[in-house]
């Protein structure tokens, strides 16, 4: 009897120890997915691609001017709707915004679909109040196909190569946009600094904020 008593606590200690290196093996995999992801109190990648404070004076500059024209403002790229829900913050209530993207990229690595749910999370409640309309689709389709009235804005910042950025500037112009903008006028970016200057160069700049 002894002996399969201590049999038993062999058996149950041996079970314990391999439960015990399994959970520190998940736990080192999950810090480490954590540290790689810099989730660590570092929320810098969130601000990855996105408008900055230093910059949000000529785009709220650029919304109060596009208050005074009629038609919508329509922002291409959406990302997380943080520069969104600025535009959204300034402009007249009865004026529409339309952001639209296709969920292609983010720096967090979240697939297309998690992507866009999250960013309809965000804009929850400005798209419940009427003031946004989220677009999930293509630019170019969206563009494309327009046949809204004239915009009063029309903010670039989606794809940064030269063609699709020079696609966007004259897709806007086609449109009969009042104010055509953008983002990422720097030289990481040399192709919207070429695309832009094609066109007749920024008219104004706030850091990499350019304005037709
Ligand atoms: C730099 S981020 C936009 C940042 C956003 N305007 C902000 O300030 O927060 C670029 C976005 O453009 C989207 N995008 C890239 N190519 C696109 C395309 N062809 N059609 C629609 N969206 C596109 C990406 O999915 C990404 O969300």
């Amino acid at each position: 009897m002894k002996l399969i008593k201590k049999l038993k606590t062999f058996l149950r200690l041996y079970r314990q120890q391999n439960e015990f290196e399994q959970f520190l093996e998940q736990r080192q995999s999950f810090d480490k997915f954590l540290f790689d992801r810099k989730y660590f109190a570092d929320t810098s990648a969130a601000d990855k691609g996105v408008v900055q404070e230093s910059e949000l004076p000529l785009l709220q500059e650029l919304v109060e001017k596009a208050n005074s024209f009629p038609g919508p403002i329509i922002e291409i790229g959406t990302l997380f709707g943080f520069t969104t829900q600025r535009i959204a913050l300034w402009k007249d209530p009865a004026k529409k915004l339309i952001t639209v993207d296709n969920y292609c990229w983010n720096p967090f690595g979240f697939s297309p679909a998690a992507h866009f749910e999250f960013t309809h999370k965000v804009l929850w409640y400005c798209i419940k109040s009427g003031h946004i309309e989220q677009l999930n689709m293509s630019k170019d389709a969206f563009l494309s196909a327009y046949q809204g009235e004239a915009p009063s804005m029309v903010f670039i910042d989606a794809d940064h190569n030269y063609e699709p950025t020079l696609s966007d500037i004259k897709q806007a112009q086609r449109i009969g946009a009042r104010i055509i903008c953008g983002h990422d006028y720097i030289n990481e970016h040399a192709g919207v600094i070429r695309a832009v200057d094609m066109c007749g160069g920024p008219a104004q700049l706030c850091g990499s904020l350019w304005v037709l």
